[in-house]
């Protein structure tokens, strides 16, 4: 594990408000720390372990404008935070994120994620091509075949773009619908950098085979879904009124959503997870779920009990 700088002053207080409903510590106990990192599986390269998923509007114009969505980017920069995962649909036009991006001088600080999701390969090498250009990513940093989708062309063109370097890391997504005998054969055969699941206390299907191989061959893990029990975000609904048990002090959690984040990242096969929101409170809230002590084993097996006899 290693760390990232740590955050300024400035930057700390500029969105201590977002802060004030997402932590207990007192100001100066945070601000001294920094955001847990872990590092990408035979590289040197390390990410923070929460980054941001895709809101709608970070890719489409809406009548509001940038405020919001730059406040999310700035709240998930200046708390630690680098990955930005995009929509597996993304029909990147036009490029809204990387005019935010540029316009807040972050372009080249964030760590991107694209899918391919069409079929045949002259689409796929043309879908990379409109990501890259879109997002303005010069070479993206990965790009993942989503759900398995028209593998026999797509991962050849994946393949293909790293070795010319316009990729620098692939691998596949939202594999939950795939079965796990064809996940593991893939795994093996193709030896993907990057796996992007579903993964919860309650979607931990992936648990006992896949994660510890996906350790095992160095492949990075970028979770996805922490919140979703059945729906998007329900998982909120469950804990809803509950307080949190007070042995969630022992690991520094404050919040249900750090208590999630912190039962995914305690994973040691699990490289980073990415939450969706579109409020600042909750980037703050979230990203706060990658500072100090994490759960060990034991503890990771109360989390799920105690969560479990909620729903
Ligand atoms: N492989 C794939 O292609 C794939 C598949 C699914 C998802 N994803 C990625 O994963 C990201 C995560 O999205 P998800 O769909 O899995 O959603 P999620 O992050 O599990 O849950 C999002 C929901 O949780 C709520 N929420 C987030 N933080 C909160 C907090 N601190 N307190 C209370 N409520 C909170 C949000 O509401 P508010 O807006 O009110 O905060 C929203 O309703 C997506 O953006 C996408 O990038 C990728």
């Amino acid at each position: 594990m290693s760390r990232l700088p740590p955050i300024s002053r400035r930057s700390f207080l500029a969105q201590s408000t977002a802060l004030t409903a997402a932590s207990t510590l007192p100001l100066g106990a945070l601000a001294q720390e920094t955001m847990i990192t872990r590092a990408i599986p035979g590289t040197n390269e390390y990410l923070p372990v929460i980054g941001m998923g895709a809101p709608d509007f970070f890719y489409e114009a809406t009548e509001e404008g940038s405020e919001i969505p730059k406040s999310l980017i700035q709240t998930m920069y200046d708390m630690g935070g680098r990955l930005v995962d995009t929509p597996a649909f993304f029909r990147p036009d036009p490029p809204v994120l990387a005019g935010y991006m540029q316009e807040m001088g972050l372009h080249d600080e964030l760590f991107m994620i694209g899918k391919i999701t069409v079929d045949g390969k002259e689409a796929a090498r043309q879908h990379l091509e409109r990501t890259s250009a879109s997002l303005d990513k010069r070479p993206m940093d990965v790009m993942l075949v989503h759900n398995f989708r028209d593998m026999e062309n797509s991962w050849p063109v994946l393949k293909e773009a790293k070795a010319e370097g316009k990729v620098r890391y692939i691998g596949v997504s939202r594999t939950n619908d795939v079965s796990n005998e064809e996940l593991e054969l893939f795994m093996r055969t193709e030896n993907p950098d990057f796996l992007m699941p579903g993964y919860n206390m309650v979607q931990n299907q992936h648990e006992e085979r896949i994660l510890p191989l996906a350790q095992d061959m160095g492949t990075a893990v970028v979770v996805v879904e922490p919140f979703r029990v059945v729906d998007d975000g329900a998982y909120f609904s469950v804990t809803a009124g509950i307080d949190l048990p007070e042995w969630a002090a022992e690991f520094d959690c404050a919040t249900w959503a750090q208590y999630a984040l912190k039962y995914i990242v305690s994973n040691p096969a699990i490289t980073c997870v990415v939450t969706e929101t579109s409020k600042a409170s909750h980037v703050a809230d979230n990203m706060r779920g990658g500072y100090g002590r994490l759960p060990d084993e034991a503890m990771r097996r109360r989390m799920s009990e105690h969560f479990l006899s909620l729903v």
